[in-house]
């Protein structure tokens, strides 16, 4: 062979790799056409490189330049197709200063967050959790409570009743029923959990909430009481803001109130969520009816007691200044990166 023609081997090499290994469609395949070329013992390259010795020896120098062009000429088609064929991870090469992507890891719901919160101060003064069905018997739902059949109160209480005449609850305070017939006084209760009313669904309504219900009952327990117990937590839960009691009507108690928190949203000021009064309504309260604790079996005689019942959305929506109730029930996640401490 003249220099000449190991000059043409070597360009005719490189050409027929440039053809084959683009074709290659595996990592095994790439394998494949790497040993065809490159072998150490029977390589394309390899039979070409034992031709140099046999060169005139003014020609080996360009030729092994050629031979030694040719293998990094086909080293870097193989590396190309190698990248190609690679599972790659992320888009470029790998950068260790990047900040790691933080990860989701979801929250509590505002209104879980209030009411675990809630559940804590009450805690602290000696209430226990206690929880009841939300399909619930009218019994327990209204006459154990003391709503006379057709009594106008009953309107507010409209919901879905099952076949067996059984309701889907309309609040908690069936609960304080079944707390009475099972446990001796001294009793201090919460109850959170949901209700069901027939409801439109607008700004500060939802035909499905959560209440929670809270019951205390003993010995020569009075309006006092309420007022002090419920203060201390008003002042737990919403810091310097105004509260005030208003006198109420509720079957279940007697005498009954409501309680309102100065608006968190407007501070006073009148807003859409507080219908511009600046006032919210937070919970109704009173002096459980005698009536309710002789359903119960217990001595009216003897015990007396308070209870509250309270909208945690209502409490959510001024802890966490939201206007419009609805984003609580949308199940858009944002709203627990954006509202859950
Ligand atoms: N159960 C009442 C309701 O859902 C709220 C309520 C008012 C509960 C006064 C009470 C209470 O325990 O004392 O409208």
């Amino acid at each position: 062979m003249t220099g000449q023609e190991f000059l043409q081997a070597a360009a005719h090499l490189r050409d027929e790799a440039e053809r084959r290994i683009p074709g290659a469609a595996t990592l095994a395949e790439l394998e494949a056409e790497r040993i065809y070329f490159l072998g150490r013992t029977s390589g394309r390259l390899r039979d070409l490189m034992e031709v140099l010795p046999t060169l005139q020896p003014a020609d080996r120098r360009e030729a092994g330049k050629a031979a030694n062009e040719t293998r990094v000429f086909i080293e870097a088609r193989l590396d190309a197709v190698r990248a190609a064929l690679t599972p790659r991870q992320g888009a470029g090469p790998l950068d260790l200063t990047m900040p790691g992507r933080t990860v989701w890891r979801g929250a509590r719901h505002p209104v879980t967050v209030v009411i675990d919160e809630i559940a804590d101060i009450f805690r602290e003064i000696g209430f226990t959790i206690a929880l009841g069905p939300e399909v619930e018997s009218e019994w327990y739902n209204f006459s154990a409570l003391n709503f006379p059949a057709d009594h106008p109160a009953l309107d507010m209480h409209d919901t879905l009743y099952l076949e067996s005449g059984a309701v889907l609850r309309t609040h908690t305070s069936p609960v304080q029923i079944r707390t009475l017939q099972r446990y001796v006084p001294p009793i201090r209760v919460l109850v959170p959990g949901n209700v069901y009313r027939r409801d439109f669904f607008d700004a500060s309504h939802a035909p499905m909430f959560a209440q929670i219900e809270g019951l205390a009952i003993d010995e020569g327990v009075s309006f006092v009481d309420l007022k002090a117990t419920l203060s201390h937590f008003a002042r737990r839960f919403f810091g310097a803001a105004k509260t005030r009691f208003r006198p109420s009507f509720f079957p279940f108690t007697e005498p009954s109130a409501e309680m309102d928190v100065e608006c968190q949203i407007c501070h006073g000021a009148g807003c859409r969520t507080c219908k511009g009064t600046g006032w919210v309504e937070i919970m109704g309260c009173g002096m459980v009816h005698p009536a309710v604790i002789e359903a119960s079996g217990l001595d009216a005689e003897r015990f007396t007691g308070w209870a509250f019942g309270m909208g945690p959305a209502r409490v959510a929506q001024q802890r966490f200044d939201i206007p419009d109730i609805r984003v609580l029930y949308d199940a858009d996640v944002r709203v627990l990166g954006a509202l859950a401490p």
